[in-house]
């Protein structure tokens, strides 16, 4: 997954470009680059000059290229890569240009047949320069203008409709996804864009436009935005912008305004965007849970499902689909919608429900649930969904996203921008809309009013119960200190906090590097208690409740093995302390409403673990924020 901006105003492009990568540079972050069209006085009309520098490496890298040699023009597109064809190179950073030079392109996306397409260039004499799949898109665009300028016989060269047609032809013969910013040199006064499966946005600016990934790289830019759909071009120019449909046809667009502000994507105060990120918990709890619970229905209400009440009643059973962090969140949801809706539900793996046909049966309805809306296998899912007839939902945090804009209906999260590729506080949102939907189905079904006021008053208490839990951050970095070279840990929970002990598992591995594993509790003795030796660690979540003691034997197993224990417990607890080697309390809480504490010391564990590691927090090496791609 990749990040890309463009811009087209009267401001130089280079600074402006600089400033959008560094806000999508957690999409990707293995090499990046920028296109410049400069027209000056010495150039004739019809041609201008490209600016083209790219660097492998850090976005700081390419900053410090343009210092030495500035790409100068106010047109330009940029890009911050995450490899999926060809390693990370100078050579195979973006943007990608046609061997005439004439054409730039920036891709976020996968196309499938570049082979075969590549091939067939270089049987006519193309030479190419790198090992991507991009460079396809670009040559592809040049032989297309080169037959077309050539049936022209130099009529009407500058007609933006000749860029247009020769981009819309070139991509007809693509296979594969594409989120793509064009420049020409022979059109020195437009940007197209173009999106199949990767997101595209245009950002609507006063006498300029951009072009981005996502809208986090416009902001303070513009706070108007237009989502591009699958299989639409646009075209920017630095006082216009259009969309135009498959066959080249304009097309109405909405414009729509993000209430983010520039504050809420920069680090602030905080060292790491994962840290800022973590210690917003609470106010992103308030934001998902404002408007939505209503004392005087004794139930939560939400404004976009789109079914009806009857369809709603008529559910037998919730399919809940998501990968990573959000796959999590869809476990926890599971134990909350069958204690409190009595609904059967299962929880898929997006990645194996698209491919695995399961036999589903008519009143069936299908959550994907998403941070990004973005990621390829659950966007696949839901459509496999909708495809079988399913009505299908969105837990979403990214307004407008693929997967929010495709789903029947759906709740946003109100997370605001999550930058860091560990997701924290969406998850804790995710499992707060899923609370709210549980309580929603049970009082459509055989919840009681007075049952549905007490699920409001304690998830009210929630955000205050996590400020409350983040005073454990001090102590979690002490523990840190004590475990941050070991080279493995084990994550131990049951029930409620089986998918926490993931969680916390999936934190650590993934900023830290350590291998990490997370269990039901009770499964330790079925093998995984092969692993306990005096270096492995063993997280145990175990907050008061009815099966505390049962909890309370699988440490002492631990213990009776030399094995490290640090204890997640309730306020208070004190049976624990004289066994674990570490204690972290948490506020004590209602059992279904756990998860939203216990999670906290095990991101900051995370974090701490691998801020002292020296790991890059908020850019992991291999990962990015969104998987786009397969
Ligand atoms: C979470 O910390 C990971 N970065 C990753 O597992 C993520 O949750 C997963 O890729 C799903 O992303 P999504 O929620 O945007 O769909």
């Amino acid at each position: 997954m990749c990040g890309i901006i463009g811009y087209i105003g009267s401001q130089e492009a280079e600074p402006i470009l600089i400033e959008g990568l560094r806000r999508l540079e957690y999409r990707g972050y293995d090499s990046s680059g920028i296109a410049t069209l400069e027209l000056s006085d010495e150039v004739p009309r019809l041609g201008c000059r490209l600016h083209l520098r790219k660097r492998a490496g850090r976005i700081q890298d390419l900053a410090d290229l343009l210092r030495e040699e500035p790409a100068r023009g106010t047109l330009g597109i940029s890009h911050t890569r995450w490899a999926t064809h060809g390693p990370a190179n100078d050579r195979n950073a973006h943007p990608h240009c046609s061997s005439d030079g004439s054409i730039a392109v920036v891709h976020n996306g996968v196309i499938e047949n570049y082979s075969t397409l590549k091939r067939q260039l270089q049987s006519e004499g193309v030479e190419f320069s790198s090992d991507t799949d991009t460079e396809v898109i670009a040559q592809l665009i040049a032989k297309q203008l080169r037959e077309l300028n050539a049936g022209r016989n130099g009529r009407g060269l500058t007609s933006t409709g000749l860029f247009v047609e020769a981009v819309s032809k070139a991509l007809a013969l693509l296979k594969g996804t594409y989120g793509l910013a064009i420049v020409s040199t022979q059109f020195p006064d437009v940007i197209l864009g173009a999106r199949l499966g990767s997101p595209l946005v245009v950002g609507v600016g006063d006498n300029e436009n951009f072009l981005a990934s996502d809208p986090s790289a416009l902001l303070g830019k513009t706070d108007k935005v237009v989502y591009l759909r699958d299989h639409q071009l646009c075209v920017l120019t630095a006082d216009d912008w259009h969309i135009l449909d498959q066959d080249r046809a304009r097309v109405e667009a909405t414009v729509h305004s993000i209430d983010w502000d520039v504050g809420d994507a920069d680090k602030g105060a905080f060292e790491h965007h994962m840290l800022k990120e973590i210690y917003e918990q609470p106010e992103a709890l308030e934001n998902a849970l404002r408007g939505r619970l209503s004392e005087a229905d004794a139930t939560a209400h939400f404004g976009g499902l789109n079914l009806t009440t009857q369809q709603l009643r008529d559910v037998e059973r919730i399919i809940l689909t998501a990968c990573g962090t959000s796959y999590h969140a869809a476990l926890v949801g599971e134990y909350l919608i069958e204690e409190f809706a009595r609904i059967p539900v299962e929880v898929e793996y997006a990645s194996e429900f698209r491919y695995r046909n399961p036999p589903i049966d008519r009143n069936t309805i299908v959550i994907a649930l998403t941070q990004s809306g973005e990621t390829a296998d659950t966007l696949a899912a839901l459509r496999e969904s909708k495809r079988k007839g399913h009505p299908t939902l969105a837990l979403c945090n990214v307004v407008g996203s693929s997967i929010a804009r495709e789903a029947d209906g759906g709740v946003y999260l109100h997370a605001g921008p999550e930058i860091g590729v560990a997701s924290t506080k969406a998850f804790t949102n995710q499992v707060a809309v899923l609370t709210m939907l549980a309580l929603y189905f049970g009082r459509l079904r055989h919840l009681s009013s007075l049952q549905g006021m007490q699920m409001i008053r304690e998830l009210r208490e929630i955000p205050d119960l996590v400020r409350q839990t983040l005073r454990c951050d001090k102590q979690v970095r002490h523990i840190a200190e004590k475990f941050a070279h070991v080279r493995n840990f084990l994550y131990l929970g049951r029930q409620y906090h089986y998918p926490v002990a993931l969680e916390g598992a999936l934190k650590l591995k993934e900023i830290s590097y350590i291998h990490a594993e997370g269990y039901p509790a009770a499964e330790m003795k079925h093998g995984p208690i092969a692993l306990v030796d005096e270096q492995t660690p063993s997280v145990f979540l175990m907050p008061r409740g009815p099966i505390f003691d049962k909890v309370m034997s699988n440490l002492m197993e631990v213990k009776a093995r030399r094995g490290p224990v640090i204890a997640i417990v309730s306020e208070g607890e004190i049976e624990a302390a004289h066994v674990a080697d570490e204690v972290i309390e948490v506020p004590s809480v209602p059992e279904y409403l756990q998860p939203l504490v216990t999670v906290v010391p095990l991101q900051l564990l995370a974090y701490h673990i691998a801020r002292i590691r020296g790991c890059d927090v908020d850019k992991p090496r291999n990962l990015a924020k969104s998987v786009t791609v397969e």
